[in-house]
This record gives structure tokens, sequence and C-alpha cells, in this order.
């Protein structure tokens, strides 16, 4: 998770902007005087809780998230923004302090102990006849040898001390040993014995590729518990780590998909079969900080769980990764609805898959590859999933189970963001069960019995029902940025033409000012103070400037495209129309919000004076109608 991303986690926007203007409830919203330019008349400062934005359509006509506010407000510069929040919000920014230094130092030597370690533990699947059950059940289990070779896998030999002293004569001490989880204190009395003994190894290692633990299977069926993993320690902190992420990053990013599945042999075996996207926690529910590490790489996701994890139909547990009968007390619950509100908090799609009784995905992909790839191009949005599962055997002809069925489905129909999904699901809950959609408001949204609801994440302001923005106009536009940014990092030249063409129609020039997310308009920034010196070379000055920070979603900008590349028409074509839709999606947000305010008041005063709402909707009607004008024109350089 970048910085910036920790930051925007922890940091309510709605708290933030009260602490300077006064917000009152609008719908699912917040509307207040904008505090940036002065006007008494119109609250025309919106905060979307949401996306986590805010916009003044009047004046200013200018929005972005908590640090374009604090940039706004308080003058500063973004990295001094940043370090303010970041103390606000609790987020370690990690200067290069000699003491942080030491630490970088100690992980060092700690991850080159570890991959001794994968050295030794390959050693021993691979060239000790001890071994050789191990390596025997690896075959059986699918994966060939170059496979093996890829993910490093190992074999731990029975006994107390074979790691230890092959470690202590690598010049490793006990402490270190401790400290990169290989070895365990005695209770009894001094000393320490290897933890991990006679299991499979599979290392683990950051989405760069550094290691950070093992995960260790039983080779023995009588063995417990079946998989040990390493303590937590310095470098593995299971809630922040995928399995499989160093080489599914790639796959992720070029598909813009990733699979999540549950267990370490599913990932290698998905892998050896061409599906590198896939990737696993490690034995516990999957938490909000993976995911939001996935969403460097994608936005889309698809959950591939064990159906046996599924446990009970009824309960709706078909959607908890976790496993009860692991210690997890701090995890979020990834029930449906905890899934359903990640889904809208990350701006993610979020889809399940049904697989078939009784297999996990690495049978499934031995038996049949394109069985496989059909299950995935299966795997339905959440609420869909729990509605099919819900009513996968059962009698939906008796009236009892339609109600049944009804309950427990609504209350996350009610929990969909978008208005227009919310009443799709309705209409088809009601077609499924055969009952009018009217009849189906009557029904006691009750939550389903068994339902784990841990309250852990604080997003939910009640009554957040009505709502003039689909949420997903946000997704839209953020996706849309990263285009922007994707097809002009690649050519920034091109930004003159871009430029060129927009004066000649009336509109105004490319600017940060086109971006809503921080991570965006800062690049952007950057990219234009680039081009408007000559001391460096594009590329060099953005690398010499460009802050840690804004590293990861440098990076995603980066990657090449998936469909070969454009030639410079086609980009000119493609970036100046997205420019364009991102600015009518803006106008068209800001005309439905000031509507939707001007409703919203004139229910609460009877003479509302009008006059400011129109004269705001008829400029941006006129904004509207420049862009839809220069739109219908060829999209072609001059
Ligand atoms: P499973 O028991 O479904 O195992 O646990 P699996 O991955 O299918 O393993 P195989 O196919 O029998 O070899 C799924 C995942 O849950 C975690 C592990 O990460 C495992 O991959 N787990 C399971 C534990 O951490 N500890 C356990 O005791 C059991
Ligand atoms: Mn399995």
């Amino acid at each position: 998770m970048t910085a910036i991303d920790d930051i925007k986690s922890r940091i309510d926007i709605v708290d933030l902007v009260s602490e300077t203007v006064k917000l009152r409830r609008s719908g699912k919203n917040y509307t207040g005087f904008c505090p940036f330019h002065t006007n008494t008349r119109t609250p025309a400062f919106v905060v979307f809780p949401e996306s986590g934005t805010w916009r003044c359509f009047g004046q200013c006509n200018e929005g972005g998230d908590i640090f374009r506010f604090v940039m706004k407000k308080e003058g500063w510069d973004f990295p001094e923004t940043l370090r303010f929040l970041a103390e606000k919000a609790g987020v370690q920014l990690e200067p290069v302090t000699p003491q942080r230094q030491q630490t970088e130092q100690v992980n060092e030597r700690l991850q080159g102990l570890l991959e001794e370690a994968v050295n030794f533990y390959r050693h021993h699947l691979l060239q000790t006849p001890a071994g050789q059950p191990a390596l025997a059940y690896l075959t059986k289990r699918g994966l060939t040898q170059a496979t093996i070779e890829t993910f490093g896998l190992g074999y731990a030999p029975e006994g107390w001390e074979n790691s230890l002293q092959y470690f202590r004569g690598k010049g490793y001490s006990n402490d270190e040993m401790l400290r990169a989880g290989l070895v365990t204190e005695r209770q009894e009395r001094e000393g320490t014995y290897d933890r991990f003994r006679n299991r499979i190894m599979f290392p683990i290692r950051d989405a760069m590729g550094h290691m950070a633990g093992f995960g260790a299977r039983i080779l023995d069926p009588n063995d417990v518990p079946k998989f040990l993993n390493s303590p937590q320690t310095a470098l593995f902190d299971k809630g922040r780590l995928l399995y499989g992420l160093d080489q599914a990053r790639k796959m992720i990013r070029s598909q813009d998909q990733v699979v999540i599945v549950e267990g370490y042999l599913d990932v290698i075996v998905l892998h050896q079969a061409g599906f590198s996207n896939a990737v696993s926690p490690m034995g516990t529910a999957l938490t909000e900080d993976q995911m939001r590490l996935l969403k460097r790489f994608t936005r889309r996701f698809v959950l591939a769980l064990d159906p046996d994890a599924a446990g009970d139909k009824a309960t709706l547990r078909g959607l908890e990764i976790a496993r009860q009968s692991l210690d997890h007390n701090d995890e979020i619950a990834f029930d449906a609805r905890g899934l359903l509100r990640h889904e809208a908090r990350l701006q993610a799609d979020v889809r399940v898959t049904t697989l078939p009784p009784g297999m996990d995905p690495d049978e499934v992909v031995l038996r049949d590859p394109e069985e496989w790839r059909k299950i995935l191009e299966a795997a339905k949005p959440i609420v869909a999933h729990v509605m099919d599962t819900l009513a996968a055997g059962r009698d939906l002809e008796d009236p009892k189970t339609k109600t049944e069925v009804a309950a427990q489905v609504l209350p996350l129909i009610e929990d969909v963001p978008s208005p227009v999904e919310r009443d799709t699901y309705r209409q088809r809950l009601a077609r499924m069960l055969k009952v009018d959609v009217r009849a189906l408001q009557g029904v006691a949204p009750a939550a389903a019995p068994g339902q784990r609801r841990k309250p852990v994440i604080k997003t939910e302001r009640p009554g957040r029902r009505t709502q003039a923005i689909p949420a997903t106009s946000g997704q839209r536009a953020a996706a849309m940025e990263a285009h922007c940014l994707h097809l002009l990092l690649r050519q920034p030249d091109i930004i003159y033409q871009v430029d060129r063409f927009l004066q000649q129609n009336g509109l105004g020039r490319f600017s940060e000012a086109d971006f809503e997310l921080s991570d965006h308009q800062q690049i952007v920034h950057l990219l234009l103070e680039s081009m408007a010196q000559d001391r460096l070379e594009i590329n060099k000055y953005l690398q010499e400037n460009l802050p840690d920070s804004l590293e990861d979603t440098w990076q995603a900008l980066t990657v090449d495209m998936t469909y070969g590349e454009p030639t410079s028409e086609k980009r000119f074509e493609d970036l100046v129309r997205t420019i364009m839709d991102l600015r009518l999606l803006k106008i068209d947000q800001s005309i439905q919000q000031i509507r939707f305010l001007q409703e919203d008041l004139q229910d609460q005063e009877e003479n509302l004076d009008l006059n400011p709402y129109q004269e705001l909707i008829g400029q941006s009607a006129q904004a509207r109608n420049r862009l839809e004008k220069a739109l219908a024109k060829p999209l072609i350089p001059d």
C-alpha cells in the first residue's frame, strides 16, 4: 500500500473538511459553503464520502481529494501536505534517518538468511534421499520440475537442529534465526530448535520478490497443523502479504484482473497452467490491506474459493474466506456484506466463482484448463452470486422459501451503492422468486442467521441512502484519469497538440485540474513542470523529481499497453477524447448535484432564491455544449 493510500484510508474526508467547513448531509453526500471563495448564497461545495473527494460547483469549479483540500486551504505544496496528513493519520513516512537505515540493514540481513533457507530446503528436496517422498508428493500433485524450481519449493528435513546448524555454519546468530522465524525458542530450557520439520516448504515473498517467510505443509497426514507459517516477524506480516504476488503482478496488470484462491498449491498449479494472475492469502481471511495492495495492479477481483469453505449456504458463508478454525480475531469479516462494502470503498469490481463441489482450483485446472477458464468467465458479482447460491436446490415455489431468500438478499441489495444496480438486482430477485417487485419492499430486511458482522471499519454513516450520483462515476473517472496518464506518459510532447486542439475549440488547456486524484494531479504537475524546463531530458527530470510516495502509481501508469502500441494519431484521438469525456463527466455530475441541492433546499426553505442555481446550471450547460461540439469534430492533430 502506498503511504498516500494508507493516509486516505485512515482519514475520513467528512471529518477533515468539517474541521473548517460547516457541512450538512445532503443525501449520501455533504454540502456546505465553499471555503475557497466568498459566497454565502449557495452552498455549492460538496463532499463525496464514497470516493473521498470534494468539489466546488460554484465559482472555483475545482475539486480533489483530501490532499488537494489541504494544499489549497493551507497553501502548502504536496510534500508538506503529505507530511502533515501522514502525521495526522499516524502513518510513518519513514524518512531516511540513521535509525531507519539501521533497520533496513537488519532487514536485509534477515532476507539474506531467508534466501539461504530457500537454498537449504531446496537442496533437501532435490538432492537428498529424505526429500524423495516430498518430491514424489509434489509430482503427484501435478507439479513439474520447472514449476518446483520457479516457486523455489523445498523440504525441511525431520530433526530438531538441521537448519539451525546449517545457518550457524553460515555465520548467523540464534537471535537472527529467531527473528527470521526459522527457529523456535525452547520452553523448558535455554536454546532454540528448528521450527519446520518434515514439511514441504513454500517460500513467501513480498510483491517485489524479497523473501518474507515460509508456508510449510505436512507430508505425514497425521501431523498437525496441516499448514505452519512463519511467525509474525519484521518481514512476515501475513495480513499484508499475498502468496504468489511477486510472480503474478505482471499478469494481474496485463489482464487487469486478479484471481484470489485459498491455497499455495492452487496458486502454483494455476500459474503452471498459464493462469498466472492468481494469488492467495495465507490461511487467513483476505484483509483490506491485501485488497489495497492488489488495487495497485487492478480493481477487478475474482474470488475463487474452495467449495468446502463455502460451508452452510443458508448463512451466506460461501463468501467468507476466513477459516473458522484458525485464529484471526482481528480480521474483517469477509462475508457478502463485508465484501460489498469493501467493493464500494475500494471502488473495486469483486466477482465470485462457483467451483464444482468437492474440488479445489488446482484439481479443476489439472483436470481441464478450459473448464477453469469457463469458471472464471462465469464469475458473478457478489449479489448475483449470493442470490444464485441461496436459490440453488431450493423450492422457490414455496412461499416460505421465497420470504426467507428475500429476507437474506434484500439487505445485501440495500448495501449496493449504485441506485441503478440496486434496482436491477431487485428486479432480478423478483423474477427469480416470481413475485411482484413491489412485494419485495414489504419484506423485513433481517440479517441472515449466523451472519457475522464485525464493526471493524469506520465507514458507515447512517442514512446514506438517497443518492444523487452513482458511485460508479467516481470509478469511471479514476479509470479515465489513469488512461489519460498512461497515454500521456508514453509521449509527453503530445500535450502541445492536445492544448492546441482544446484552445481552438474554446476549451481550457489541459491541466492538473482535469484530475481528481491527488497522485494523478501530482504526476501531471511534474510532467508539465518537466516540459517547462530544459535542463534535463523529460524522463530524466521525472525520474529525479518523482517523490517515493508516487513510485507505485507511476509504475502502474507506465506498464506496457496490453494491446500493442497505438500510432501517434490514435493516441492523440484517444487522449483528447478521454480528456473531454472526463470533463463531460464532471459537468454532468455538477449539473446533477446542483439540481439535487436545489431540490433538497427547496424542501426546507419556502422562498428559496433559485437564481444562483439556474445560473450555475446555465454555465455548466454552456461548457457542456462547447465540449459536445468539439467532440463532434474529427479528432485529429493539426
Ligand atoms: P486447505 O486445507 O484447503 O488446504 O487450506 P489446501 O491449500 O487445499 O492444501 P492441499 O490441497 O490439501 O495441499 C487452504 C489454505 O488455508 C491455510 C493454508 O494457507 C492453505 O493453503 N491453512 C489451512 C492454514 O494456514 N493452516 C491450516 O491448518 C490449514
Ligand atoms: Mn487443495
